[in-house]
């Protein structure tokens, strides 16, 4: 990047003195005859077109004009124009060098410190989410920093180990709530069919929660050292934690409380959590928030904790809320067949009944872009997906900005739109931007998914 800085500012000097030499201002060359136009609009477009990659059509245009402009020149003042093409390309070889000296230097920087929060005790789109972070880390998009679990089934944070060794991510920290939450009326911990076949058969140092610190601990220990406004986190899971964190006291880590320390490290949280409309209706209580109460968890430790956490998130930090994944399958038959045995994470959507072969519960409309069956819903891996590139991937937008969310005690959510002259929050919905038909949309966001997913480790 120094040397493409070096060599731009070193060409735009050049240029710069044989403009200089000629006593002729650029912008003359440009210029009609007799014209006294000071700017003109090539000049303009000029400029756009060295600082910034313009549509093709644009600059079609404008080179077009500055061609038939020269021309016209061309046989009045041949020398002049010969030294002014000479300017020209010296600038303009320097501009572009130095824009692109810039463009490299913001991309090598541009990695997303992301942690997530997750549960990956129940569903298999957890195992998905986890898995595309690690796959956007090796692509140099996002440096995970930790994942921490939700629910305190023991060997729910071991699944999250083994990701992490198949990926060769033994940087990224690990930790986990160790509450009571988590468990069915029978007192058992609520499981799901991969978890305990990724601890037992596949390696990872950590085989449980027992060897890990508490979720609390790690998020403020890794915020303490982020820099500044910097931290994206993707809620996924129940939102034990981050209450948890936003009620936390000063420790060794950090003198601010949980509520400054956020407010002071992170940028976005995204979570995966409540229903917005169009495509769900406001007001009902849903899997994250309301603590699995679909499915047999009881949910004392947990009932509350998303009110609480949306009550005092600060408001520095920008929200985003989503449930798009309902309408996009992710993880179905190409992803058996585009990695190998050895892969957790395929496993994990094979043990999955969900994943790959019960087709029961989608539409046979919902055929993947391959013609594959499609596999399990992305409510999560949109998520991350979200955190890590923003809104600008995937035809999405973000609706409803400045409205704001709530939820009550058994973690049902209620919006309130934006204030039509006010911005109330930075909080918003993810939404389609509806450039494409729906079905369009949904399908490249699942190939997006798969693509990643389908990616060996770099290691
Ligand atoms: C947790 O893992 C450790 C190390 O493998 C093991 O010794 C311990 O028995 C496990 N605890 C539970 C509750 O499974
Ligand atoms: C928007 O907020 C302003 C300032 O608080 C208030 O005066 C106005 O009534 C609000 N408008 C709506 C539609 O709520």
């Amino acid at each position: 990047m120094e040397m493409l800085l070096a060599l731009g500012l070193l060409l735009f000097a050049c240029g710069l003195l044989l403009e200089y030499a000629t006593h002729r201002p650029l912008r003359h060359a440009f210029a009609p005859p007799h014209s006294t136009i000071v700017m003109t609009e090539a000049d303009d477009d000029f400029m756009e077109e060295a600082s910034e990659a313009v549509v093709k059509r644009r600059s079609w245009r404008t080179k077009s004009q500055r061609m038939s402009r020269s021309a016209s020149f061309g046989e009045e003042k041949p020398a002049s124009l010969l030294s002014a093409v000479a300017s020209i390309a010296f600038l303009s070889t320097g501009l572009l060098s130095i824009y692109a000296g810039l463009v490299q230097g913001s991309t090598a920087t541009a990695s997303v410190p992301l942690i997530i929060d997750t549960d990956m005790s129940f569903d298999v789109d957890d195992v998905g989410a986890i898995c595309i972070a690690h796959a956007l880390m090796d692509l140099g998009e996002a440096e995970l920093l930790a994942v921490v679990h939700s629910s305190g089934y023991p060997e729910g944070i071991g699944a999250a180990s083994v990701i992490n060794e198949w990926y060769g991510h033994s940087s990224v920290r690990l930790g986990a709530y160790k509450g009571s939450f988590g468990k069915d009326a029978n007192g058992e911990w609520i499981s799901g069919l991969y978890v305990p076949n990724l601890v037992q058969n596949f390696p990872s140092p950590v085989k449980n929660l027992s060897q890990v610190p508490e979720s609390v601990e790690v998020y403020r220990q890794t915020l303490a050292e982020a820099a500044d406004s910097s931290v994206a986190i993707a809620v996924i899971g129940f939102a034990t934690n981050i209450a948890a964190l936003l009620r936390s006291s000063p420790d060794r880590y950090s003198a601010l409380n949980g509520v400054e320390l956020v407010k002071q490290k992170v940028r976005l949280v995204v979570w995966q959590g409540g229903w917005y409309e169009p495509l769900h209706p406001d007001g009902h209580s849903t899997f994250n928030w309301d603590c699995g109460s679909c499915c047999g968890y009881q949910g004392v430790g947990c009932l509350g904790e998303a009110q609480y956490a949306l009550q005092h998130m600060p408001a520095n930090v920008e929200q985003i809320f989503t449930d798009l994944g309902d309408a996009i399958y992710h993880g179905g038959s190409r992803f058996r067949s585009c990695s190998s045995a050895s892969n957790p994470c395929r496993q994990a959507y094979i043990d999955h009944s969900w994943g790959l072969d019960d087709l029961s519960d989608v539409s046979s409309t919902l055929i993947d872009m391959y013609g594959h069956p499609p596999g399990r819903q992305s409510w999560d891996p949109i998520a991350v997906l979200v955190a890590v590139r923003g809104v600008a991937s995937e035809q999405f937008v973000l609706d409803q900005s400045g409205g704001y969310n709530r939820a009550d005690f058994a973690g049902a959510n209620f919006w309130t739109p934006p204030n039509e002259s006010i911005r109330l929050s930075k909080q918003s919905i993810l939404a389609f931007d509806g450039t494409y038909p729906w079905y369009a949309e949904r399908l490249s966001a699942s190939a997006v998914l798969d693509d990643l997913l389908c990616r060996p480790p770099r290691k």
